[in-house]
């Protein structure tokens, strides 16, 4: 059962390497009754400017100047002073004393990375025993698995290839439970591996486990996917499985335009790139399409494609409540992508949820491109109903720990509800 009163005696954390090679923060709590409770903090490359501030050492003697043992001591000192004075009643209750500890608007001082491992830790602890699917779960959400999105090709600044776009994502949204999306999922990878190789492209692997070939047009690479999902046995598009894109496009957009494959385009070039796109395949959900400074241009592209396409904000909303907020009264995106290190606290990621959930937004959890291997998403990504999250792909364990956890918390609860939520079912 869920605690209402949960004291520390013991809050660490120790500098350990992510999927990339890079430092990040695995924080360890300790109850009153001894039970260690411990969470792995993930770390993104493609971020928004707006994120909670990543605390990094800056010492250039030490991993190029990403160490983490700033952050790591805030945790051993500042944080835990602060665990350890009180017993808690909720993680609400802690959440926001460590915000009013850290004192900065971007928990820049202690840092969101040494708060989020926190929190999440913490939010073990206040578990009781329970799944975390279970005790996260706000009281009028019904929990569900998520229609997994396995991105199976990668661009942009997770591969050192030409293809600008970032992540070209399959959705098995047609299967008829969980475990058969993975099925599928596994099995599209695989067909795409063949199709890869009988062409003679690369099939290295990016930084979410997807092939980096060098393909540099993105309407190419969707070409070879379609075939992947044929070859593999299933329907492209709602039947069976769709297809997602993040073209991140915060990263090419420069000077006011945005640059594909040797071309300069304008936002509403973009939005009509798109359209075509959404035309031509079975494209159902577009995730940063366009760049997180162009705020003009995402109300254009909600207009015009806001109906046909599940349009998700990732570096333009940053999990930020306020700035989600602002963006549903400018009709900007119908979707929040859900980061957990992007606002630095699980009670403020659940806030952020809330909001985009009142208003009708839909809603996928997601990783970063560095991960370690805990699955805390995974069980969040249940416990709020959102019916998606975006993994990685199905290879590399740091992904698949992801999609592992959802087949056990399937096999455990064989009553939750699998796919996408109607407002999402809608377009
Ligand atoms: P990141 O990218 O984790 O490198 O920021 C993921 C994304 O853009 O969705
Ligand atoms: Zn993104």
């Amino acid at each position: 059962m869920t605690r209402n009163d949960v004291a520390f005696s013991d809050v660490s954390a120790l500098e350990v390497l992510d999927s990339r090679g890079n430092p990040t923060l695995q924080v360890t709590l300790t109850d009153r009754d001894g039970v260690r409770y411990v969470a792995g903090v993930p770390s993104g490359a493609s971020t928004g400017t707006r994120e909670a501030v990543e605390l990094r050492d800056g010492d250039d003697k030490r991993f190029g100047g990403k160490g983490v043992m700033h952050a790591v001591a805030n945790v051993d000192g500042e944080l835990a002073d602060l665990l350890r004075s009180r017993t808690w009643a909720s993680l609400a209750d802690l959440d926001a004393a460590m915000i009013e500890l850290d004192g900065t608007p971007t928990k820049s001082r202690l840092g969101a990375n040494a708060l989020v491992g926190v929190s999440m830790a913490a939010a073990r602890a206040f578990a009781g025993g329970d799944p975390l699917w279970v005790s996260l779960r706000p009281a009028d959400v019904e929990a569900r698995l998520p229609v997994p999105h396995l991105n199976v090709l990668n661009g942009g600044v997770h591969a050192p290839n030409d293809l600008d776009f970032q992540e070209f994502m399959i959705a098995p949204v047609g299967a008829p439970s969980f475990p058969e999306a993975v099925r599928a999922g596994a099995a599209v990878y695989a067909a795409l591996r063949s199709l890869l190789r009988t062409r003679g492209d690369a099939t290295g692997l990016g930084d979410e486990g997807g092939f980096a070939p060098d393909i540099a047009q993105p309407e190419d690479v969707l070409r070879l996917i379609v075939q992947a999902i044929g070859d593999a046995g299933y329907p492209a598009g709602a039947s069976g499985v769709a297809i997602a894109l993040d073209p991140a496009a915060s990263e090419f957009y420069r000077d006011g335009s945005y640059h594909v494959a040797g071309e300069t385009l304008s936002s509403d070039d973009m939005i009509a790139r798109y359209e075509q796109i959404a035309a031509d395949f079975p494209v159902w959900s577009l995730e940063d399409g366009l760049a997180e400074g162009d705020w003009d241009g995402w109300e254009r592209l909600t207009a015009r494609l806001g109906e046909r396409l599940q349009l998700v904000g990732d570096d333009i909303f940053v999990t930020n409540p306020a700035i989600i907020t602002e963006a549903i009264g400018r009709g900007v995106g119908n979707s929040s992508l859900i980061k957990l290190n992007q606002i630095g606290t699980v009670t403020e990621t659940l806030d952020a949820q809330r909001i985009s959930r009142e208003a009708g937004y839909t809603q996928m959890v997601s990783h970063r491109s560095g991960e370690t291997p805990d699955p805390f998403i995974a069980d969040l990504t249940v416990a709020t109903g959102t019916g998606q999250l975006k993994s990685g792909a199905p290879a590399r364990g740091e992904r698949v720990a992801k999609y592992n956890r959802l087949l056990e918390i399937a096999a455990t609860a064989p009553e939750l509800p699998y796919g996408l939520t109607s407002e999402a079912r809608l377009r």
